[in-house]
């Protein structure tokens, strides 16, 4: 077993200090306390629960999932309870979890967002609210909110209104230029970026003649999207000096690596639980091998290593070294 605590791997968001960067992603992991039997989650440093709307969900048709090559498509269709029901049914078992619970919020409208958000940052049990901005804005002719930047700025702004806990703003690849819409982001009150959401795709099947997801398109995550994330976190890290969740295929500390030297300050697992959902902990001690390594005790020294235009805007407060 890798020895922690002679490291210093703690990453910021906002005011949150996690005491390690693994995050266990949304939609990926449940509410964490699912997997408590197998898992020690005190040694994850936060988990993202599932977005949740205003308004009950049943999701969309299936077939919701399609496996393609080095991933998998995904079209859930954000199925979930609404937020009264989590609210009193789902929120008081997260006080249960040793590690950081961060809310997701998605929505169809701008009051939306900040209704759900408002109700679930009230909660103890929540450190950090995600805003899931990948949605088709309704009132907008279904525009989803992280392609255009004055409709992600109009988000976090109402839901930075609604609280002081940290924010963070999920961006989603499928745009031209991704550091636009971050610049946007923080600058409407966004203390971190998680970068990215899945990216757009499709598969057919050939003998039935139709598309294979019942919603026809869906979001591919793992390993096929791996380069199209790290370029984002790249990108959005030359843009921005906030915090930046990176994550899209990340399933090695080899890969969580990469996504640090280019500028995250903490990685995102989430479609390698599906096969391992002690995936995050074997990344966590694979990087603290390298660290031994390669000499280096703070894990802050390492990210954005590889990208000349980065700004480290990740020293903890209080530490001048
Ligand atoms: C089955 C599934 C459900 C997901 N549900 C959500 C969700 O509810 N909210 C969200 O913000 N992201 C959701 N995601 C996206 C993931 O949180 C993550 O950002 C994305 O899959 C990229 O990371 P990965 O390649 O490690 O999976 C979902 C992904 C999958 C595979």
């Amino acid at each position: 077993m890798v020895e922690l605590s002679k490291f210093d791997l703690s990453a910021r968001i906002g005011s949150l200090v996690l005491p390690y960067p693994t995050v266990a992603l949304s939609g990926c992991y449940g509410s964490g306390a699912e997997f408590a039997p197998y898992v020690d989650l005190s040694r994850l440093g936060a988990v993202v629960l599932k977005s949740v709307t205003r308004r009950p969900r049943m999701g969309n048709p299936t077939p919701r999932i399609v496996h393609t090559p080095a991933g998998m498509l995904n079209a859930i269709g954000l199925q979930n309870p609404g937020i009264e029901w989590y609210l009193q049914h789902d929120v008081a078992k997260f006080a249960q979890t040793p590690c950081a619970t961060i809310g997701s919020v998605a929505g169809f409208s701008v009051d939306d967002y900040a209704y759900v958000c408002e109700r679930l940052a009230a909660r103890n049990e929540i450190a950090a609210i995600e805003l899931n901005i990948s949605c088709p804005n309704v009132a907008h002719e279904g525009e989803t909110f992280a392609c255009d930047p004055e409709l992600t700025a109009r988000v976090v702004r109402a839901a930075r209104a609604t609280t002081d806990k940290p924010l963070i703003a999920k961006l989603s690849p499928n745009v031209t230029d991704i550091a636009t819409i971050a610049r946007s982001a923080v600058a409407a009150g966004a203390d971190a970026l998680a970068v990215v959401n899945t990216v757009r795709g499709m598969a057919i099947d050939i003998y039935q003649r139709k598309p294979r997801l019942g919603n026809v398109t869906g979001g591919l995550s793992g390993a096929a999207i791996r380069p199209i994330a790290l370029l984002a976190v790249y990108e959005v890290a030359r843009a921005v000096s906030v915090p930046i969740v990176g994550q899209g295929g990340i399933e090695t500390a080899s890969d969580a690596l990469e996504f640090i030297l280019a500028g995250a300050s903490a990685v995102g697992v989430g479609h390698a639980n599906c096969a391992d959902p002690r995936a995050p902990r074997g990344i966590l001690d694979g990087i603290v091998e390298y660290m031994t390594q390669q000499n280096v005790r703070r894990l802050r020294d390492l990210v954005g290593a590889a990208n000349t235009g980065f700004a480290n805007i990740n020293q903890i407060e209080g530490d001048e070294g």
